[in-house]
């Protein structure tokens, strides 16, 4: 395909911001700039989004862009929010209603109407700024959940280029996503794109069954199309794309010189001792505390796990104005505290607690070095740490631990311990077996779960998705491998055998 990317997102791959004087670029954090930002490098093209700041005196927005953008080998395009719009459509509708929904976690939500005001007159704000630089020819792809409005405000402006969607985070079901009070005005939005994508069957199983009871006049035909009874009739496309990383350039990186250097360093600062690790945004969504206390649980019960596995947990500040995210991080030291304060002898500290951004070296220098990966969210669209730190193992060695609502689990089930989050005792356990598992079967789940990772990276999912919205009649397969979640639950309390029909990847 010849025609140029035209991604749209909220957050800019650059978050813009000011230190005393001066004004600065970082990478914005995150699993949506992680995973497109190689696809923008390798074909080109243009992201719109929000750099994380307000247009302000002294500040040359448009040139520090270019800067970057040049740097990045693709092009740049600000919208800028006020203050309010920041409040109303960011904090408020986006992460205080649209995130909580549709991780399940309705009681956190704040069904404030003013946030919805402000939701659309930025994801009109949005279109504008699509409309003043679309070409013809543009592939225009709109990304993630602040955005379900732009094709309605899009075609309202006399767009009639084809449109695409896709949706990082989970579609609930209708039981959940009924709570919300524009229920019918977002799925009618959202119906305005041409094709949508969802990360795992299920969550495209959630929003059919949505379409299906809520939406009159619809009709969901075979697996992967709804017809609209609109004149003129149009399909809308509804396809599964599980969104992946670009593999080599995390295998190649934890294999250079610097990783390689500073791995080195860490193993010997806990030389004698399994890594256990831990690496996510700060966010509710993403099962920390229950795994700090599966953890403090785990020493409680297998006293031959203390001074032999130390967790180290690296969470990345995140949304810090909105008060359940402060609520968070208070909660999380103070269990820290209580694992720290009731095992820690003299020359072991259980849990070390680091709340930063880490940059690529130290963030891959961790991965190598860790034994044990604990990705365990109460629910998550993907969660891309699973995935990086299969292909930053090129020791093929290393035990994955992964909660069963992380899309990724659709996946990656056969070669990771599945546990479920919830399940304090089941956690416990399993990081037991994670660190006694012994290294031909540590060696059997990791060679598994990196072909997956490699075979079925970020290029394959662009790859998938393009594929799919030019191909108007085509059907759009499920990606292969996937499994229903509800059709994986393993016994709790062991490591699942890897299924005898499956090749062995030593042989
Ligand atoms: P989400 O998008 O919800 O944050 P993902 O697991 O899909 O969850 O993606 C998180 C991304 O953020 C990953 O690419 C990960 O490497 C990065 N990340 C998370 N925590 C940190 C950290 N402390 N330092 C650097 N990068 C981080
Ligand atoms: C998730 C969302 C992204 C978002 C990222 C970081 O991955 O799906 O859209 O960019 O979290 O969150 P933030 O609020 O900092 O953009």
């Amino acid at each position: 395909m010849s025609s140029r990317l035209l991604v749209v997102s909220n957050r800019l791959p650059v978050v813009i911001e000011q230190h005393g004087e001066q004004w600065c670029s970082r990478p914005g954090s995150g699993g949506l700039v992680t995973a497109l930002t190689p696809v923008l490098r390798q074909r080109g093209g243009l992201w719109i989004g929000w750099p994380g700041t307000s247009v302000q005196k002294g500040l040359d927005l448009d040139g520090m862009l270019a800067e970057a953008g040049e740097a990045a080998g693709f092009n740049f395009a600000a919208v800028n929010l006020t203050s309010d719009e920041r409040d109303g459509f960011y904090y408020g509708f986006s992460n205080e209603i649209v995130w909580p929904l549709f991780h399940g976690l309705h009681t956190r939500c704040n069904f404030d109407p003013s946030f919805w005001k402000a939701y659309r007159a930025v994801n009109c704000k949005f279109a504008r700024t699509i409309k003043e630089n679309v070409q013809e020819n543009d592939f225009i792809w709109v990304h993630d959940y602040h955005l379900m409005h732009v094709a309605k405000e899009l075609r309202e402006v006399g767009l009639r280029q084809k449109i695409s969607f896709f949706l990082h985070i989970p579609f609930p079901p209708p039981e959940i996503f009924l709570k919300m009070p524009w229920r019918f005005d977002v799925l009618e939005a959202l119906l305005e794109f041409d094709v949508l994508g969802f990360q795992t069957q299920g969550y495209r199983r959630n929003f059919t069954q949505c379409i299906s009871s809520v939406v009159p006049g619809l009709s969901v035909r075979g697996r992967g199309r709804v017809m609209t009874t609109k004149t003129p009739r149009r399909a809308v496309q509804i396809g599964v794309f599980p969104i992946s990383i670009d593999f080599e350039e995390f295998a190649d990186k934890a294999a250079s010189e610097e990783t390689t250097a500073r791995a080195g360093e860490i193993r010997e600062e806990f030389a004698g001792r399994k890594l256990m690790l831990g690496v996510d945004r700060l966010d509710y969504t993403k099962g920390i505390p229950e795994r700090v206390k599966a953890f403090g649980d785990a020493l409680d019960r297998y006293p031959e796990l203390r001074e032999k596995v130390t967790l180290v947990q690296v969470v990345v500040p995140s949304r810090t104005a909105i008060h359940e995210y402060q609520d968070l991080k208070a909660e999380i030291e103070k269990l820290v505290s209580e694992v720290n304060g009731r095992h820690t002898v003299p020359g072991w500290v259980p849990i070390h607690y680091v709340f930063r951004n880490l940059d690529r070296t130290e963030l891959t220098a961790f991965y190598r070095t860790a034994d044990i990966m604990s990705v365990t969210p109460l629910r998550d669209g993907m969660n891309l740490v699973a995935k990086e730190y299969c292909a930053c193992r090129i020791e093929n060695d290393g035990v994955l631990i992964l909660s069963e609502f992380a899309g990724t689990a659709a996946t990656m089930h056969r070669g990771a311990l599945l546990v479920n989050p919830h399940d304090q005792e089941g956690m416990a356990d399993a990081i037991f077996n994670a660190v006694m598992m012994g290294k031909k079967e540590r060696q059997m789940r990791m060679r598994i779960l990196r072909q997956g990772v490699r075979k079925f990276d970020v290029f394959w999912w662009l790859d998938m998705f393009l594929k799919a919205s030019n191909e108007q009649d085509a059907e759009l397969a499920a990606p292969p491998e996937e499994y229903d979640l509800l059709a994986l639950l393993p016994p709790p309390s062991v490591a699942p055998p890897i299924p005898a029909h499956l090749p062995d990847p030593t042989r």
